[in-house]
């Protein structure tokens, strides 16, 4: 369908079925403005051609907004570009439930600030809303920008730097009869599938890899570096009984500041014995004093583990997975609630998709959420639902932040039903 609102431009939606068809010229300029808007090189075939594949794979819906008419340029190339698709998010208690998942965020310098991210927005919010779906997800480049539109930071991660010289030193070794083994990462790929698989199953907050983690996890094609990464490594943990259930994919990144460095790239450990003989692994890598990581737990077993724990220096935190629950009784119901209780929760949302009253009454764990006329004891936008919503921060926190409001009584109520539960955990970039 193809619809022209904003003066002087055309919006198109499209798909990786275009790439065979006479629209095969637009998705390319799409993902040409994509790169363009994400400051990356330009594209070539092989980029193409991997792109097209786990797009497909994926079933990914790419909008734009294209000039009607340009007098030099190209008007194959979109001012603004958005993508979403269908994935999965652990929202507790091991529930995966459907997610509606947002990236290639783009507006092109010449067309800033007209409301082309809000049209392009608001239309796919709401449509997925329309779809069923209850929760929605992105992850961010700046945290201005998302909170006006209902999303709010549901999980966070620290970029650590492990001195794995003489200083690394576990206070007792990983326990258990596993092993290690190395193995060549397009070998290892349905292992690391595999073990992802059960990883997403297991984890609060996690999101199964989109496809195109495929080439690059198993080193098939690195879009960085526009061909086959020929220095990833990677290492499996098996348990005793030869299953795999934990693996890291690392690089030798060389001396880096004087120090020899390695950057791991993931690391998935189903147990904590397999995380900290992942970790044990990676420290003992020769030539290395250095071991860096983007994807590290707020709160991780390794400092714990160590005896001394500034061994793992944090070098900066950050929100990963922002979350927009767009059909707020299906996304209540399915989260793990952890004190019984009833609250009226009052939403305000600027969208108007979730604005309302609630009836929040949990029992054993789960709540059964109905609209209600009654007053709302607690009340709170849209935004900080989301940043509730997996538990990665706490009511009384939100409420001294001005973020949440309601009596004292009621207040304490929502957060006996709603504080709880592992703290979440998502190391999926998207
Ligand atoms: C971020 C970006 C997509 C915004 O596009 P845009 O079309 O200019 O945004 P809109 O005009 O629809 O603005 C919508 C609202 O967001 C605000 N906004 C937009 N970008 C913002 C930013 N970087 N920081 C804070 N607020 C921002 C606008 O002021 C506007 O607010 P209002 O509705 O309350 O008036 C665009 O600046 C861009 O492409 N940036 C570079 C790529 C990028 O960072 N993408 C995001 C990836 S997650």
């Amino acid at each position: 369908m193809t619809t022209t609102e904003l003066p002087g431009l055309i919006f198109h939606t499209l798909t990786a079925e275009d790439g065979d068809g006479d629209r095969a010229a637009l998705l390319r300029g799409w993902n040409e403005a994509l790169l363009r808007g994400f400051h990356e090189g330009r594209l070539s075939e092989d980029h193409e051609r991997h792109w097209l594949e786990a797009t497909r794979a994926d079933g990914i819906r790419m909008t734009g907004a294209w000039p009607s008419s340009v007098a030099v340029g190209d008007a194959a190339m979109p001012v603004a570009t958005y993508a979403s698709w269908g994935g999965e998010l652990n929202v507790g208690a091991g529930h995966r439930v459907p997610l509606h998942m947002i990236s290639d965020v783009t507006v092109s310098p010449t067309h800033r600030r007209r409301g082309l991210l809000r049209r392009l927005m608001v239309d796919d919010l709401r449509r997925a809303q329309q779809q069923g779906l209850a929760l929605a997800a992105l992850t961010a480049s700046e945290g201005a920008i998302y909170g006006r539109f209902g999303f709010g930071p549901a999980t966070r991660l620290r970029v650590v730097e492990v001195d794995v010289t003489s200083r690394f030193a576990l206070r007792q070794p990983p326990v258990g009869d596993g092993s290690l083994e190395l193995v060549e990462p397009e070998a290892a790929w349905e292992t690391m599938r595999a073990v992802m698989e059960r990883h997403c199953s297991a984890t609060r907050g996690a999101v199964p890899w989109p496809a195109f983690y495929e080439p690059i996890m198993s080193g098939r094609y690195d879009f960085d570096a526009g061909g086959p990464n020929k220095k990833s490594r990677v290492v499996v943990h098996l348990d005793a009984h030869g299953t795999a259930d934990g693996f890291a994919v690392y690089e030798h990144a060389g001396q880096v500041e004087g120090r020899g460095t390695v950057d791991a790239k993931a690391l998935v450990g189903l147990t904590d014995a397999a995380h900290l003989a992942l970790w044990r692994f990676l420290a003992d890598v020769d030539l290395t004093e250095r071991v860096r990581f983007r994807r590290h737990r707020e709160v991780d077993p390794l400092d714990w583990a160590l005896v001394d724990h500034r061994v793992v220096r944090t070098t900066s935190a950050y929100d990963l997975l922002w979350l927009r629950v767009l059909d707020v009784v299906a996304a209540l119901e399915a989260r793990p609630w952890y004190g019984d209780g009833t609250v009226v929760l009052g939403v305000e949302d600027s969208l108007g998709l979730t604005d309302g009253r609630w009836r929040v009454s949990v029992s054993e764990g789960r709540a059964d959420v109905a609209p209600t006329d009654e007053p709302a004891e607690v009340r709170l936008s849209a935004e900080t639902l989301g940043a509730l919503y997996l538990g990665g921060i706490d009511v009384a926190t939100l409420t001294a932040a001005g973020r949440v409001a309601g009596e004292d009584g009621a207040l304490e109520q929502w957060s006996a039903m709603a504080d709880g539960g592992p703290a979440p955990y998502c190391a999926t970039g998207f």
